[in-house]
């Protein structure tokens, strides 16, 4: 398989030729993922929460994002991958933003870095961006600073915050980044940037009109026991699955139905008396 490139994701929007995308944290999913067919990865900072219990993304480290890219890049080779810079890594000065986004590509192979925000950090894509690097803006819900935004709500519904949403849409645009992902947005503001910007708009809870779909692993795929968001679709019950096979083990050990003699290994035949010596 050819390994896409931000052409080709410039190529489908063209087309109208709609864009898959999840979100994997380790070497098993991404190789699943790639198996699928999916389009894109991005190795989310929901890592905090979907893999390491943090109650949410704040507490994620560089290292923490950097060593799951690696396993990520090692489990899908030929798939559009995204880093996600986590909170504090790019807020300081774009110097320490360019230093972090150049860590992504040089340590993980990413295609591309992902960061929260309109026009607070267009200083910072525009610096990224002029160091040679793609990047992916994030606008709507932005988990980094749900705090200022009072949770994890949905922005954009009424005329002052949807302003304030298609304003940080123009903005990343401007600032040179390659695409925009929105999040937690009514449909008709997605459908309205994406008039307006000629970069490819993927969505998260964002609506229909995008030109591609992200969700994480964690919630479609049923490992994610904590909550669902409403935007979410559920494809698959990897945790119970997964339960239901520790409690099939528990039993048939408890029992002495597992291990059968199948599953041992035995001395090779004429070494038993010299063992026993
Ligand atoms: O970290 C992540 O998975 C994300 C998505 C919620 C957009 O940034
Ligand atoms: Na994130």
């Amino acid at each position: 398989m050819k390994k896409k490139t931000i052409l080709d994701l410039y190529d489908m929007k063209k087309k109208g030729e709609i864009a898959t995308w999840m979100t994997a944290y380790d070497y098993p999913m991404a190789s699943f993922a790639e198996q699928a067919g999916i389009d894109m990865i991005l190795v989310g900072d929901s890592l905090g929460m979907i893999v390491l219990g943090y109650d949410g993304t704040v507490p994620v480290t560089m290292e923490d994002e950097i060593s799951h890219c690696k396993a990520v890049r090692r489990g899908a080779p030929s798939t559009f991958i995204i880093g996600d810079m986590p909170f504090g890594s790019y807020q300081e000065s774009t110097e320490q933003a360019v230093r972090n986004a150049v860590r992504f590509l040089k340590e993980a192979d990413v295609d591309a870095i992902k960061l929260e925000g309109g026009i607070r950090v267009a200083d910072k894509i525009k610096a990224i961006v002029d160091a040679g690097i793609v990047v992916f803006g994030h606008i709507g819900l932005t988990p980094q600073s749900s705090g200022a935004q009072g949770g994890f709500k949905a922005q954009g519904r009424n005329a002052e915050s949807a302003r304030y949403v298609i304003e940080d849409a123009i903005a990343v645009e401007k600032a040179g980044a390659q695409a925009l992902l929105i999040e937690g947005v009514p449909d008709e503001i997605t459908a309205f940037i994406k008039e307006l910007l000629s970069i490819p708009v993927y969505s998260i809870g964002a609506g229909i009109s995008a030109d591609g779909q992200l969700l994480i692993c964690g919630d479609f795929l049923g490992m994610f026991q904590e909550f669902t968001p409403k935007f979410v679709k559920k494809y698959a019950s990897i945790a119970e699955v997964a339960i239901g096979g520790i409690k099939d083990y528990i039993n048939e050990v408890k029992n002495k139905e597992f291990p059968k003699d199948e599953h041992c290994y035995h001395i090779i035949k004429g070494e038993e008396d010299k063992v026993k010596k």
